[in-house]
C-alpha cells in the first residue's frame, strides 16, 4: 500500500522546501520550513559526511519537526575537459565581477558510502536521492533504520527503477526546475533537453507507471501552482527557487549578474513570463543539468554548462564546505 507521505512526515502543509546544495539549504531554512508546517531538506551534495552530521545535529538542536536529507548518487567520471575548460573561460568575467575564484575541476563520489552509513546510524525521517537510483540494499538499510526513501525522477522509466529499488516515493522533476536536472544519465550522444518533459506532462505519466506517492518539483512559485500539482495527483509540492528568493532576497536594485536586477523586494516573483530568454521549458531543459547561475533570470544571461556535474561544480566556486559563487 502506498505510504501516506504527509501523514508519516506529520505535515499540515503539503509543501517541501527543496534540497538545494551549494549554500541555500541551511539548518535555519529547514527549521523555518518545519515551523511553517512544511518539510525542510538538508542538501548533502558537495559536503562530506562529517559536515552533513554537523548540519543534522544543528537542525535537531533547532527543531523537533521532521525533515529530510538529500544525497547525490555518484555518476560517471567521464567528462569533456575541453568543454569544461571553455566553460571556465566563459565564467571568468563573472567570477571576477563577483570577487571569487573558480576552483579546479575534479571528480569524486561525493562521500556517498560514508553519507549512507551516517544516515543509517543517525536516521532522519526522509532521505531523498538525486542523479541516480540507490541500490536496493541501501534502500533496505535506510528502511530498517526507520527512514522513508524518495528518489528524484525525470521520466517514467526512472520511476520504475526507483520503485524496483524499493523507494517509498518519487520526486517527479519536470523540465522547469532551477539548478540541475536530476536525471539518472547524462548521455553526450543526446541533444540537450532530449526527452525532458514538462511537469504537468510528467505527473500523469509517472502516476500511470508506478503506484508510489509523488513529490512534484519544477517551476512552482505560487499557491495556485501548488494547488495545481496536488490536483494533478501529487502528494507534496516541492519548491526550490521560490525558497531561494525568500532566504537570499537581494536588496532592491542589487545587481545579480550584468543586466540582471531584482525587481523590488518583499514579495515572491510572479511566474516567469514567456519571453525567449525563459521559454526554455522542455526544449532546452537538459541544459539545467549544468549550472543555473543565479536563479531563472540569471540563466538567461549566462552560457549553459557542459556535461559533467561533479567536475563542473568546483569551477563555479563550490565544492565541499565552500559556498557556491552561484547556484
Ligand atoms: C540552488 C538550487 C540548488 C539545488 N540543489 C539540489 C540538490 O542538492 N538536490 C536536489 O535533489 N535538487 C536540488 N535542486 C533542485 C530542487 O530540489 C528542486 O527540484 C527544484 O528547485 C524545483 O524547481 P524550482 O526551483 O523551479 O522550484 C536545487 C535547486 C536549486 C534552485
Amino acid at each position: 500500500m502506498a505510504v501516506d507521505l504527509a501523514g508519516r512526515l506529520e505535515l499540515p502543509v503539503p509543501v517541501v522546501v527543496a534540497p538545494m546544495a551549494g549554500g541555500p539549504s541551511t539548518p535555519a531554512l529547514v527549521t523555518a520550513a518545519g515551523a511553517a508546517g512544511g518539510l525542510g531538506f538538508l542538501a548533502a551534495g558537495y559536503r562530506d559526511a562529517g559536515q552533513v552530521r554537523e548540519q543534522v545535529a544543528q537542525v535537531r538542536a533547532l527543531t523537533a519537526r521532521p525533515f529530510g536529507v538529500n544525497v547525490f548518487v555518484p555518476g560517471s567520471a567521464a567528462v569533456d575537459r575541453v568543454a569544461l575548460d571553455a566553460y571556465a573561460a566563459r565564467l571568468a568575467p563573472v567570477a571576477e565581477r563577483l570577487g571569487v575564484k573558480p576552483g579546479e575541476p575534479r571528480w569524486d563520489d561525493d562521500d556517498y558510502a560514508a553519507k549512507l552509513d551516517l544516515l543509517v546510524a543517525e536516521p532522519v525521517p526522509l532521505v531523498s536521492f538525486t542523479f541516480g537510483c540507490p541500490a536496493q540494499v541501501d534502500v533496505e538499510r535506510l528502511h530498517r533504520a526507520g527512514s522513508l526513501v524518495a528518489v528524484t525522477v525525470t521520466s517514467p522509466a526512472e520511476a520504475v527503477s526507483a520503485a524496483e529499488a524499493g523507494a517509498d516515493a518519487v520526486c517527479v522533476q519536470g523540465a522547469e526546475p532551477g539548478a540541475h536536472r536530476g536525471s539518472f544519465h547524462d548521455d553526450p550522444a543526446e541533444p540537450p533537453g532530449a526527452g525532458a518533459l514538462p511537469l504537468f506532462d510528467l505527473i500523469p505519466q509517472v502516476r500511470a507507471t508506478v503506484p508510489l506517492p509523488l513529490l512534484a518539483a519544477g517551476g512552482l512559485m505560487t499557491g495556485a501552482d501548488i494547488a495545481a500539482v496536488l490536483a494533478a495527483g501529487a502528494s507534496l509540492a516541492q519548491l526550490g527557487t521560490a525558497s531561494v528568493h525568500r532566504a537570499h532576497r537581494p536588496r532592491p536594485g542589487q545587481r545579480l549578474l550584468p543586466g540582471v536586477h531584482r525587481r523590488g523586494a518583499g514579495r515572491l516573483p510572479a511566474r516567469a513570463p514567456p519571453d525567449p530568454a525563459t521559454a526554455h521549458r522542455g526544449r532546452r531543459a537538459g541544459r539545467r543539468r549544468g549550472a543555473a547561475p543565479v536563479g531563472r533570470r540569471g540563466l538567461a544571461a549566462h552560457p549553459p554548462a557542459p556535461r559533467g556535474r561533479a567536475d563542473e561544480h568546483p569551477r563555479r566556486g563550490g565544492g565541499r564546505g565552500a559556498r557556491a559563487m552561484s547556484t
